[in-house]
């Protein structure tokens, strides 16, 4: 008999209602002198000892349930309260059982909590970064729109200069507002890949060939480094995949070599996959940076890119983009020398 289960406590308590009874009554009987057979004794023990269980494991049970109920209502929030109940079994420790699901439940709860937390830091550092991000561009446009009503429109010397300025500063929103756009989405999840098997080489030089004004101005030359006219054939979501490759190529030519560098773009066949290296001669980033650099509105120069009109997020969405592929990038970088970025593509 184990009474840490209602069915031991409901057996032990009728025996010693019974014992008691019987002694009770024995003693009766001796005290008036009657004469009781013992079949009858025996009898009698054995009515009280089934009117006592009987009474007492229905009441244990009433309790039981209810107070269970109570419990698993509080912690389940009236989720199928019911079954949980009547899952406790008369023949099992039911505290043992109920102190280990509501510790579950407290253990999911903290999960719960700090997930929440967790969002919510990141939602207020998101919501802060992108204020000070469009801070610089709309007090820009306001200096400039400022400055021309104060009279600079009249001068025309200056008026196209300072609308030029202006148009510039509303196309780096803009870029920041799609950037986020596709970061949302993606985040979100509903961003759905368009699989399909293409020829990387052609989209390589394709970018290089949207590039080639901007990789003038900063001095820089971009080459594909490629053995021959053979089709580089992998399977993915091409306009994804050439945002890719354009956001790589456009950083290099951002954090390159003042004058004279190079850019260069190889792809490596591997078993299964496409590894696409793209280095630069350029500026470099020191070891502490590297393990940042995927995050959003993570630059490693603020004054820098700022002024090359960078807001972070481009690698943020590339590496988004290389895992909604099942695939992974990396970077190798030293200062002053020059960064290495690669990913892999799957072939099929
Ligand atoms: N090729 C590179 N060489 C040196 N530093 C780089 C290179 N690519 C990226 N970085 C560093 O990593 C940071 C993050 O790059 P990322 O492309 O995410 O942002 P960004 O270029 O500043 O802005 P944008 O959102 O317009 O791309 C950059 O600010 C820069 O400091
Ligand atoms: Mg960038």
């Amino acid at each position: 008999m184990n009474i840490r289960t209602p069915r031991g406590v409901a057996l032990a308590c009728a025996s010693l209602v019974t014992l008691l009874g019987t002694g009770m009554s024995m003693i009766v009987f001796w005290a008036y002198d009657v004469a009781a057979p013992p079949q009858a004794v025996a009898l009698g023990a054995l009515g009280l000892f089934a009117l006592s269980i009987a009474v007492i494991y229905s009441a244990i049970e009433r309790f039981i349930y209810q107070k269970v109920r109570i419990i698993y209502k509080n912690i389940h929030r009236f989720k199928s309260t019911k079954e949980r109940a009547r899952d406790v079994h008369m023949g099992e420790d039911v505290m043992e059982k109920v102190r280990l699901d509501v510790m579950d439940w407290a253990t999911e709860k903290i999960q719960e909590i700090s997930l929440l937390k967790e969002q919510d830091t990141f939602r207020q550092e998101f919501i802060g970064n992108l204020a000070h991000e469009l801070k610089t561009p709309v007090f820009n446009i306001q200096g400039y729109i400022l400055t021309l009503l104060e009279g600079a429109l009249e001068d025309p010397e200056h008026n196209r200069k300072f609308l030029m300025k202006a148009a510039k500063n509303v196309d780096r929103m803009a870029g920041l507002i799609d950037d986020l756009d596709v970061i949302t989405k993606i985040e979100g999840g509903s961003l759905d890949l368009n699989l399909s098997v293409f020829d990387l080489g052609h989209l390589v030089r394709e970018v290089m060939d949207q590039l080639e004004q901007k990789a003038k101005r900063a001095g820089i030359s971009v080459v594909f480094v490629d053995d021959g006219p053979r089709k580089i054939e992998v399977k993915g979501d091409a306009p994804k995949i050439e945002q890719v490759i354009t956001n790589l190529i456009t950083n290099s030519l951002r954090y390159g070599k003042e004058v004279g560098g190079t850019t260069q773009v190889r792809c490596y066949d591997m078993e299964e996959q496409v590894l696409v290296e793209v280095a630069d001669d350029g500026i470099g980033m020191s070891e502490e940076h590297l393990p940042r650099i995927f995050e959003r509105f993570y630059r490693v120069d603020k004054s820098r890119s700022r002024n090359a009109g960078g807001s972070g997020l481009g690698l943020a969405i590339v590496k988004h983009i290389i895992e909604a592929h099942d695939q992974s990038i990396s970077v190798r970088s030293t200062l002053g020398r020059g960064s290495t970025f690669s990913f892999t593509l799957s072939k099929r």
